[in-house]
């Protein structure tokens, strides 16, 4: 097999969660689904994920919208069920979805409880759902878990980029993103000998019309001068996806312009 052929996902069947959401999601979706997944995006609104799904589908694509709540163990427990019952299989795991509305607040504006309430709905859901949906990857001997984690898993926000914006920086942000990356590490120790890979992809921030004051100082300060857009991420998932990265395993894969090498 060429190395371009081992880029390939024909055949394989990828579960996105948040796979529609405007920023990363679709484009993780998107990327999947062109190099050849039957791909299936999942979260709260069933009709945007179907709506998307639909769209992927007149691209040519083969795609289909679920609905779950990653903050919900029933949930991810149906969402499995539907999953395996409807494709039989699944290959590729992408863990995009993120309880964003718990995260809010700066350090001084949160209490240990809200913190609490919204780091647990993020832990547990990404807990839960590796742990549900490894099993059918165990059966098959092979699968890919893809964890979306964040420079801010390895790194902390710099204050002064945020000066005189609105914008918060939440910690429980930055505990949920360090968190996931030593949770994939562990994954990838305890179920490498079954076949099954786990990665994470940690992105730098992506360009949302953010703050002028912001966005230079961003700017100057990554190394290639600019922050991401829709597609920066697409090649890295369809790597870790793929056979092209075979032997890749437990590792963080920094897709963040060089944000994190100072
Ligand atoms: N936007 C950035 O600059 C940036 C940078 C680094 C990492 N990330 C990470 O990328 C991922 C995608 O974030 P994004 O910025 O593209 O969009 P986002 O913040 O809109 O993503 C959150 C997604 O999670 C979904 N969601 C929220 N609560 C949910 C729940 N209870 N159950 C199921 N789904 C739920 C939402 O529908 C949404 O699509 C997140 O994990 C985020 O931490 C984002």
């Amino acid at each position: 097999m060429g190395i371009l052929d081992r880029f390939s996902l024909q055949g394989r069947v990828a579960l996105i969660t948040a796979g529609a959401g405007p920023l990363f999601g679709s484009s993780l979706s998107e990327a999947l689904a062109e190099a050849g997944a039957t791909v299936i995006t999942a979260s709260r609104s069933l009709q945007r994920n179907e709506d998307f799904a639909a769209r992927l589908r007149d691209k040519g694509h083969d795609a289909y919208g679920l609905q779950f709540d990653i903050s919900d163990c029933h949930s991810i427990t149906e969402l499995k069920e539907q999953v395996l019952s409807q494709f039989g299989r699944l290959d590729i795991l992408v863990n995009s979805a993120l309880a964003r509305d718990g995260h809010v607040g700066s350090i001084g504006e949160q209490k240990a409880d809200q913190c609490m309430a919204s780091a647990s709905g993020d832990f547990s859901g990404l807990f839960e759902i590796c742990r549900q949906f490894v099993e059918p990857m165990i059966d098959q001997g092979c699968g890919s878990m893809i964890n979306i984690s964040s420079i801010y898993g390895v790194v902390s926000n710099d204050p002064n980029l945020y000066e005189g914006t609105e914008m918060k920086q939440p910690p429980t942000y930055n505990f949920v993103k360090a968190g996931m990356i030593n949770y994939t590490r562990y994954l990838a120790c305890y179920y490498g000998k079954y076949g099954v890979r786990a990665n994470c992809i940690s992105p730098g921030g992506y360009f949302a019309n953010q703050p002028q004051p912001f966005l230079e100082r961003y700017e100057q300060r990554v190394p290639l001068g600019r922050m991401m857009d829709n597609d920066d991420i697409q090649g890295a998932v369809v790597f870790l996806a793929s056979d092209a990265s075979r032997y890749v395993t437990g590792a963080n894969l920094m897709v963040d312009g060089g944000w994190t090498c100072s």
